[in-house]
C-alpha cells in the first residue's frame, strides 16, 4: 500500500509555498498507507520545467530536504499541477531513485505516481528496452511514465485522454494512479483500478449539481477492444486521434458558471479522503477502471469500454466525517480495519504470483533459488510471535508437497541454544517488520554458517529483507495495530505459494497443487463470508466470555497452530488468560481442569483428524464441558440446538486454518472492546521488538 496526493489550482493564484505545503500536508495525512520514502512533482521556473523532489523516510525527510534545496517559494501560479506519493516499497528498496514520482526521461515529459503493483511491468520493460529506452528504478512504475513517452512520441498531437487510455489499458495488475505532463501543463490524468482514488473539489461558488457524466467511447471511436495487442500496433491505430464528432462528449457542466465559463476551482487528489476533508468536503469516489481527466478547472470521466455495466454518473458527495474517523474508515480501530481487510491484503499477497487459470505460481524472489531449495537437506523456519504461528500452520504443507525435513523455531530459542546448523541447510525468516531482533541475531547467525536464507517479509527494504539471500515480500500492506491479523493471514498465503513452487517438479504432487491453487484463489471470497459473522461474534463475546479469568482454545494438527494464534491474540489485547491445547494433549493433563464453568473453543472442521478431534469433544461433554465450536457451515455432528456453533465455510484441509483463525481475531477483538481496553496499544507491547 502506498499513499497518493495530487493538488491542481485552476485560475486560483497560488505560491509554490502553498503548493509543496498542500502536497507534503496531504502525503503526511496518507503516511499511515507506507512511510519507506516520500516524493513531489511540482512545476519547475521555466516553461516545460519540473522540479522532483524525493527523500527516504518519512514525510519530514522530504520537507527538510525541500528547505535545503531553496527553490524560489515565492514564485506564483495562477494554474498548475502537482503530484506526490508516500511509498511503502514493493519492487525495490527504500531509495531516492526508487522512490515516485518517476519519470519518462531526464527531462520529466512525463512524472507518475502509483498506488498498487504492476503485474506485467517486466515485459512492458523488455519492450520499451528494446524501443531505447534505459530503466533508472528497480520499480514498477516506472514502465508507466516510459510507456506513455513513447506512445506520444508517436503522435505528439494526441489528446491526454486517448494518450492515458491507451497507456492504462496495456497495464494489468492494480493501480491508483496519477500522471502529470509538460506537454499538457496543469493538467492530471487520474486513474483507479483496485487501488482507491477519491477527489476533493474546491470552488468558491456553489456546485451546479452533485453529480459527473461517464464519458464512454461511440462505435467506431477509441475503445479497449481497439487496443492494440502491443505497442507496435498501438501506436498506429489506437493512438490515431478520435473523431470528435462520433466521441459521446457528456461534458460535465459541474464546475462552469452560469454562462458556461469556467469558474476557479481546485482539485485534492487522494488515495484516502482523510488527506482531502482539511480542504473540502465535496469529493467524488472513482470507481474502477474510472480514467479522470483534470484540466482547465473542469474533471471528466472515461471509461475504456462502453456499457461495461456500471453506473453512468458519479456522485459528488459531502463528507462529514472527522479526520481520524476516516483514517481508519468505517473502523474504530486500526486492528479492526486490518481484519477486515483481509480479503484484500491476500489478494495482494497473490497478485501477479498466483495464476489460478493455468494452475501455476510464480515467486520472482525465489526464481533462481528454487532447484537449491530443493536439494537442502532440511528447511528451518525461523520467526518469533505471530510470524512463529504462521510457519507452524503451513509446515504440514510443506512437508507434504516437497517431502523436505521442516524445523519450525523460536528465534531466541534457537540462539539460546545455539542450535547446529549446515551449509546445506535452508533457513527462512519470517518477520511481518523484518526487524525483530531475535530473528536478525539467528538470521546473521545462519549467515555465518553458510546457510541459504530466505525471508518472507512484509517491510520492503528492512534488515531481514535486505540480508536474507532471496525471500518473498507478503505485501500485506502497512500493518498498525500491535497485534498482528493481516500480516499473519499473508505469510500463511506467501508460504503456501513457496510450498507450491518448491513442489512443482513433483509430478506425483500436481492433482494436490491445483486442487491448493483452486482453494487460494477462492480464500478471499470465503474471507468476506466469515466477516458477516461479525455482529453476532460479538454478542457470543458479550454474553459468553463477559467476566471469565481464563479460556480453553483446542485444535488438533493444523489447527494447533490457529489455536496457538487465537489465544495469543487474545492475551495481547484483551489480557485474558488464554490457553490453546492441542486436542490430543486434553487427556494427559488439562482435563483436570474442565467443568461447566470453564469457557472452552474447540476448533473441529472437518479434516483426516476429525474423528480424532471428536473423541475429545466427546471427552469434554463427558466432564460438563460446553465448548463453543469452530466447525465447517455444512458440518451435520453438530447440528443440536444446544451447541453454540461459530460456521466457516470448507476449503482444502491446508488452507483451512486461515479461514478458521479470522473469528478468533473477532473473538479477541470483542473481548478487548467489551473491557473497555485500547485495541491498537496493549499495554507492556510494541509492533516491532527490535531488542532481545
Ligand atoms: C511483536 C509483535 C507481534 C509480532 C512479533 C514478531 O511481539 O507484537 O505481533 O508477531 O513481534 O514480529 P515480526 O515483525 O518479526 O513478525
Amino acid at each position: 500500500m502506498c499513499g497518493i496526493f495530487g493538488y491542481i489550482n485552476y485560475l486560483v493564484d497560488r505560491d509554490r509555498q502553498f503548493i509543496i505545503d498542500t502536497l507534503l500536508n496531504g502525503l503526511s495525512r496518507l503516511e499511515y498507507r507506507g512511510y519507506d520514502s516520500a516524493g513531489i512533482a511540482v512545476d519547475g521556473d521555466k516553461k516545460n520545467e519540473v522540479f522532483a523532489f524525493k527523500e527516504v523516510g518519512k514525510v519530514a525527510n522530504l520537507r527538510e530536504l525541500i528547505i535545503e534545496r531553496k527553490p524560489n517559494m515565492a514564485k506564483s501560479f495562477e494554474s498548475h499541477a502537482g503530484i506526490s506519493q508516500t511509498r511503502w516499497a514493493t519492487h525495490g528498496k527504500p531509495s531516492r531513485q526508487n522512490c515516485h514520482p518517476h519519470r519518462s526521461d531526464p527531462t520529466w515529459e512525463f512524472s507518475v505516481v502509483h498506488n498498487g503493483i504492476i503485474t506485467n511491468y517486466k515485459e512492458l520493460k523488455v519492450l520499451l528496452e528494446s524501443k531505447g529506452f534505459s530503466f533508472e528504478t528497480e520499480t514498477d512504475t516506472e514502465c508507466i511514465a516510459k510507456l506513455a513517452k513513447y506512445l506520444y512520441d508517436q503522435h505528439p498531437d494526441i489528446e491526454f485522454t486517448v494518450l492515458a487510455k491507451a497507456v492504462i489499458n496495456k497495464l494489468e495488475g492494480a493501480l491508483g494512479l496519477l500522471i502529470k505532463s509538460v506537454h499538457y501543463p496543469h493538467e492530471v490524468i487520474a486513474a483507479r483500478r483496485g487501488s482507491p482514488l477519491v477527489i476533493g473539489v474546491r470552488t468558491s461558488k456553489k456546485i451546479q449539481v452533485d453529480f459527473i457524466n461517464v464519458e464512454y467511447p461511440e462505435e467506431g471511436t477509441l475503445s479497449a477492444d481497439q487496443a492494440s495487442k502491443d505497442i507496435q500496433k498501438s501506436s498506429a491505430t489506437l493512438l490515431a486521434p478520435p473523431d470528435k464528432s462520433l466521441l459521446h462528449r457528456s461534458q460535465s457542466r459541474v464546475f462552469l458558471s452560469d454562462n458556461g465559463i469556467p469558474q476557479p476551482a481546485e482539485f485534492f487528489l487522494s488515495s484516502d479522503p482523510s488527506a482531502v476533508v482539511e480542504h473540502t468536503k465535496k469529493v467524488l469516489y472513482l470507481e474502477d477502471d474510472d480514467i479522470a481527466h483534470i484540466h482547465d478547472g473542469q474533471i471528466n470521466i472515461h471509461r475504456l469500454t462502453k456499457d461495461d455495466g456500471t453506473s453512468n454518473v458519479r456522485t459528488i458527495q459531502t463528507i462529514e466525517l472527522e479526520l481520524q474517523e476516516i483514517m481508519k474508515g468505517k473502523f474504530d480501530h486500526f486492528m479492526q480495519k486490518e481484519i477486515f481487510e483481509q480479503p484484500e491484503s491476500i489478494i495482494n499477497t497473490m497478485r501477479g504470483r498466483l495464476d489460478a487459470v493455468n494452475k501455476k505460481v510464480t515467486l520472482g524472489g525465489l526464481r533462481q533459488y528454487i532447484s537449491t531449495i530443493r536439494r537442502c537437506r532440511r528447511i528451518i523456519f525461523i520467526a518469533c510471535g505471530t510470524s512463529y504461528h504462521s510457519c507452524m500452520a503451513v509446515r504440514g504443507v510443506f512437508e507434504e508437497l516437497t517431502e523436505i525435513p521442516i524445523a519450525i523455531e523460536l528465534a531466541s530459542d534457537f540462539l539460546d541454544r545455539q542450535a547446529p546448523v549446515f551449509r546445506d541447510d535452508t533457513c527462512v525468516f519470517v518477520s511481518q517488520s523484518g526487524e525483530t531482533a531475535d530473528s536478525l541475531m539467528a538470521l546473521r547467525y545462519c549467515l555465518e554458517h553458510g546457510a541459504l536464507t530466505v525471508g518472507v517479509v512484509n517491510v520492503v527494504g528492512s534488515s531481514i529483507s535486505l540480508l536474507t539471500h532471496c525471500g518473498v515480500h507478503t505485501n500485506a500492506g502497512p500493518e498498525i495495530g500491535v497485534a498482528s491479523t493481516k500480516a499473519y493471514t499473508s505469510q500463511f498465503v506467501a508460504m503456501v505459494m513457496f510450498a507450491l513452487s518448491l513442489g512443482e517438479d513433483r509430478a506425483s504432487k500436481q492433482k494436490r497443487r491445483e486442487e491448493i491453487i483452486e482453494g487460494l484463489s477462492i480464500v478471499s471470497d470465503q474471507f468476506r463470508e466469515i466477516l458477516k459473522l461479525n455482529e453476532s461474534i460479538k454478542d457470543m463475546c458479550a454474553n459468553l466470555f463477559k467476566d471469565q479469568k481464563s479460556l480453553l482454545l483446542l485444535g488438533r494438527g493444523a489447527q494447533f497452530p490457529t489455536a496457538l494464534e487465537g489465544a495469543l491474540k487474545i492475551k495481547e489485547i484483551s489480557y485474558l488468560h488464554c490457553e490453546a491445547v492441542m486436542s490430543g494433549e486434553l487427556k494427559h493433563g488439562v482435563l483436570a481442569l474442565v467443568d461447566e464453568n470453564l469457557p472452552i473453543i474447540m476448533i473441529i472442521t472437518r479434516d483426516n483428524l476429525f474423528t480424532k478431534s471428536l473423541n475429545a469433544y466427546q471427552q469434554l461433554i463427558a466432564r460438563g464441558g460446553r465448548p463453543i465450536l469452530i466447525c465447517n457451515s455444512t458440518e451435520p455432528e453438530f447440528s443440536a440446538a444446544q451447541t453454540e456453533k461459530i460456521a466457516v465455510p470448507k476449503t482444502v484441509d491446508c488452507l483451512q486454518g486461515l479461514l478458521n483463525v479470522i473469528p478468533l481475531q473477532l473473538i479477541s477483538y470483542w473481548l478487548a472492546i467489551g473491557e473497555g481496553l485500547n485495541v491498537d496499544f496493549p499495554r507492556n507491547l510494541t509492533k516491532s521488538v527490535t531488542v532481545e
